[in-house]
């Protein structure tokens, strides 16, 4: 099956995850949260702790490293997503986990976390293979929701709904990032959000380099007005803006979309404004996804560029195994 299809079944994909039982479960009593994992399955913690920050009194980190802080221990659940099961930096930090005492739980389609779940009993969710990783979102990102709600964090069901409900629409989404793609042919894109979906704009960025292979950077509101902001006297012919807005009643939209576009207008810029789909935070997160994975795949095609191919990403992580002790 070809990408472009994977990013046509997410709803379908999140639906029957929902499903899916955890392995080894038990109860767990823990005190603080800590998502760990890379690349396309990193940023599924990023995605459940921006999600999550609103609703639920648990705090959550997440870890992108081979090595957790040194206040993580005892009465902490680590839980660490990999879509192989078999990347370096993943199965270090369960390890370090492990032998700090934590409570581990993981997300993955096998590899060696998978064994090592299993030889240890420990709780969690299997996914579907034949993916790659950044397309298998949805799989990775509801069975960590799913995997959460079973050991008892309360996860607002509504929203869930509501976000499956967003990725139903995907020939909107689809010709979103067609019209995406376009207009950021060419150019090196900078995208915009506001601190809310900074898990998204680094989504965003990601597809377009992992899918569409080229540089790309991102930025948040209201970080970025005290720095990025002042570049914008100078890029306008080689970068184009894309603004990710969460379109609502906010003080955030009201700086991305009255101060932040009218300045990038000033400056030649011919900004592209995103508007996210939905009430709740999820909703608009995996909107955004979708669209972004849309765009990348779309803009691939315009650069002829083979967008599941990461060939670089294979040779850093070859030279990690060898170089790890
Ligand atoms: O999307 C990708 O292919 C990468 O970003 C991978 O997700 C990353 O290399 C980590 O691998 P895995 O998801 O198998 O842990």
């Amino acid at each position: 099956m070809k990408l472009l299809d994977h990013y046509r079944e997410w709803r379908k994909m999140a639906e029957k995850i929902l499903k899916e039982e955890v392995e080894n479960l038990k109860p767990l009593k823990f005190k603080a949260i800590a998502f760990t994992g890379m690349g396309g399955s990193g940023i599924v913690g990023d995605y459940v702790k921006s999600f999550l920050q609103d609703v639920s009194r648990t705090p959550i980190i997440v870890v992108k490293d081979l090595y957790l802080p040194t206040w993580i221990g005892k009465d902490w659940l680590v839980v660490a997503v990999s879509y192989s099961g078999n990347t370096s930096e993943t199965l270090s930090a369960v390890k370090e986990a492990l032998s700090k005492e934590a409570y581990v739980a993981a997300v993955s389609s096998g590899g060696k976390l998978l064994e090592l779940m299993d030889k240890e009993r420990l709780p969690y969710v299997k996914v579907g293979g034949g993916y790659a990783p950044r397309s298998a979102l949805p799989l990775l990102l509801y069975a960590s929701l799913k995997l959460l709600d079973e050991l008892g964090l309360s996860i607002p069901m509504n929203q869930v709904q509501e976000s499956l409900d967003v990725l139903g629409g995907v020939k909107e989404a689809e010709d979103e990032g067609k019209s995406i793609a376009e207009a950021l042919k060419g150019y090196t894109p900078i995208i915009v959000s506001d601190v809310r979906y900074e898990a998204l704009a680094w989504r965003f960025k990601s597809e377009l380099n992992e899918n569409a292979k080229i540089v790309a950077k991102c930025e948040t509101v209201p970080e970025s007005m005290h720095n990025d902001v002042e570049g914008y006297e100078e890029a306008s012919s080689k970068f184009k803006a894309l603004l990710l807005s969460a379109h609502d009643d906010t003080v955030y939209t009201k700086v991305l979309e009255k101060f932040i576009e009218e300045l990038l207008k000033e400056k030649g810029f011919k900004p592209y404004r995103l508007e996210l789909k939905g009430k709740g935070r999820l909703a608009k997160l995996m909107h955004g996804a979708h669209v972004a994975g849309f765009t990348s795949l779309y803009l691939a095609e315009k650069r002829k560029v083979e967008p599941v191919k990461v060939e670089l990403i294979a040779r850093y992580r070859k030279f990690l195994e060898e170089a790890l002790p």
